[in-house]
């Protein structure tokens, strides 16, 4: 049974913190109506502080059209009814922090949704046009979109109003981006942070963090040209830094998400006056292959220690293909690009690779990612094309299969109806026939499950100091093995290779990703923990 623990009381908590994504909507339903809400988490808190976790990251849980799965907010200040309360979310926080538990939050700056006011009153036209990018349209009759921005989900990053003029979203028609040159955009989210702190959250996820600033000439798009028209625009490094000395004031910190392949431009937004830490997303679409794993996890760390900010490490998010099955394919980057329907795995061989994969990253210094069902193995589930739900898919004319293969409705007890996720009706997603098999209670009953080896491998982590800051020390292994020593003389060593390989010199072996073979070798794709 989960024990309340103190939060962990040092200042530099969320240099090494253990870090549970939690998307609401389909964590557990608490009242029963398909959809996971706040009381469907509060039932669970002790099954999350018994797998030893540091924090939660809630993906939006605002009041919001849930167009983009809450992604497009119409109210920072209001719960969405869908999963309760405002003073739910503040008995939720205080109930988590009891058992130890900190709770980030997730703001969406670069938009709003289409309902919020301010947009309403500016379609009314309203002053609060000049909040967002209203244009006219080019053509002889306006019929064109003002330039060729794409938005990030297909299609024109413009659409058209009954009056004939445009309006900018980098992401679905109905997430208007704002205009943060206007004053009025940067005082309401400094407001809406201190709303948040004042609530007692530890952290912020800054949702598409270097997309909020645009060239104010909203050009055409040039490749190649020095500087993205809208992407790790200079001009973003000042507001962050604003944001900073308001988190500082109540001790809070921030995650970034920040996609950029240059990692030098990366670690620009983790200087000490603006973001604490950014999602690690070279990490997370690196193939299942030691050598570029290890150059990933050596430029991580070589870019990062001149900012003295800690690394994250992320093997996936509610956005991506999970783990599992991304492990199984015969490539196992991930890239939106390439997404498509059908792509075949072999999810016994993708289970054996992220197991392996949760202690390698479970083993690097500074903090790590856990996405809800992680810890449970799921795959990506096939969503019939009648039940999709994500903008990505309906915005790539159906070619995408979008993220809700990866947000499906947790399973949390193999007997119970809808796998135990709480629901009378058939939960918003529907979920795979096979989902029971993965059920928590039915994993927590079994020591080879990933459950137990997530817990094992977090209540390693927290008795051992030392996790954030200590350097990685590689050791000697052959091109496709990598090993490394890393807090408190904790050795990781992690075979990619067709030949078993030899351990390293240890005095104890913590744990194991599977089984060693008969002459005690790390067979391929498997992982261990040794004590040095
Ligand atoms: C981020 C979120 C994603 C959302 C998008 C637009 O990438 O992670 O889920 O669709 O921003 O807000």
């Amino acid at each position: 049974m989960a024990q309340p623990t103190p939060a962990r009381p040092d200042r530099d908590w969320w240099r090494s913190a253990v870090i549970y994504q939690v998307y609401v909507r389909s964590f557990a339903d608490g009242d029963g109506d398909g959809t996971g809400d706040l009381a469907g988490v509060r039932a669970r808190l002790p099954y999350l502080a018994d797998l030893g976790i540091d924090a939660l990251w809630f993906t939006p849980w605002y009041l919001s059209p849930l167009k983009d799965g809450g992604y497009d907010v119409a109210d920072y200040r209001t719960i969405d009814p869908a999963f309760g309360t405002l003073a739910e979310a503040e008995k939720l926080i205080a109930e988590a922090r009891d058992l130890g538990i900190r709770t980030i939050v997730d703001i969406v700056p670069n938009h709003v949704s289409d309902q919020h006011p301010w947009f309403r009153a500016a379609l009314a036209g309203g002053p609060e046009r000049e909040l967002f990018h209203f244009r006219p349209g080019r053509g002889d009759h306006g019929e064109l979109p003002p330039n060729d921005w794409r938005s990030e989900f297909g299609g024109p990053a413009w659409s058209r109003l009954p009056d004939g003029g445009w309006y900018l979203h980098l992401f679905a028609p109905e997430q208007p981006d704002l205009n943060w040159s206007h004053p009025a955009v940067r005082q309401e989210h400094e407001d809406i942070l201190r709303f948040w702190f004042e609530r007692g959250v530890a952290g912020v996820r800054v949702d598409s963090a270097a997309l909020l600033v645009k060239d104010p000439r909203l050009p055409d798009f040039v490749e190649g040209r020095d500087r993205h028209p809208y992407v790790d625009r200079d001009e973003l490094h000042d507001i962050y830094r604003s944001w900073r000395t308001v988190a500082d004031a109540y001790g809070g910190i921030f995650v970034g998400e920040v996609w950029l392949p240059d990692t030098e431009r990366f670690t620009r937004y983790l200087r000490p006056d603006e973001l604490h830490t950014a999602f690690n997303f070279s990490f997370l679409t690196c193939p299942w292959d030691a050598r570029r794993l290890r150059a990933s996890i050596d430029e991580t760390l070589t870019r990062h220690a001149p900012v003295g900010a800690p690394a994250t490490w992320v093997l996936c998010n509610h956005d991506v293909t999970r783990t599992v099955t991304r492990y199984g394919r015969e490539h196992t980057a991930f890239d939106f690009a390439t997404k498509a329907f059908g792509t075949p795995t072999d999810l016994a061989l993708g289970t054996r690779r992220a197991r392996a994969a949760a202690l390698l990253s479970l083993a690097l210094p500074g903090s790590v990612y856990v996405y809800q069902g992680e810890e449970l193995g799921l795959p990506e589930a096939d969503i019939p094309r009648d039940r999709v739900q994500d903008p990505m898919y309906f915005r790539s004319g159906g070619t995408d299969p979008g993220r809700d293969g990866c947000r499906v409705p947790l399973p949390w007890a193999a007997e119970a109806p809808y796998a135990g996720f709480g629901s009378r009706v058939e939960p918003w997603l529907p979920q795979p026939a096979d989902w029971p098999g993965y059920a928590a209670d039915r994993q927590a009953r079994d020591p080879g499950s990933m459950l137990s080896l997530y817990r094992a491998a977090l209540r390693i982590r927290r008795a051992t100091s030392g996790f954030g800051d200590t350097p990685l020390t590689w050791l000697p292994a052959p091109d496709d093995v990598l090993a490394f020593a890393g807090a408190d003389g904790l050795i990781c060593v992690v075979n990619f290779g067709d030949a078993p390989a030899r351990l390293p010199a240890h005095s104890r072996s913590l744990l194991v990703s599977g089984p060693l073979d008969d002459r005690g070798r790390l067979p391929r794709d498997t992982a261990a923990w040794l004590r040095a």
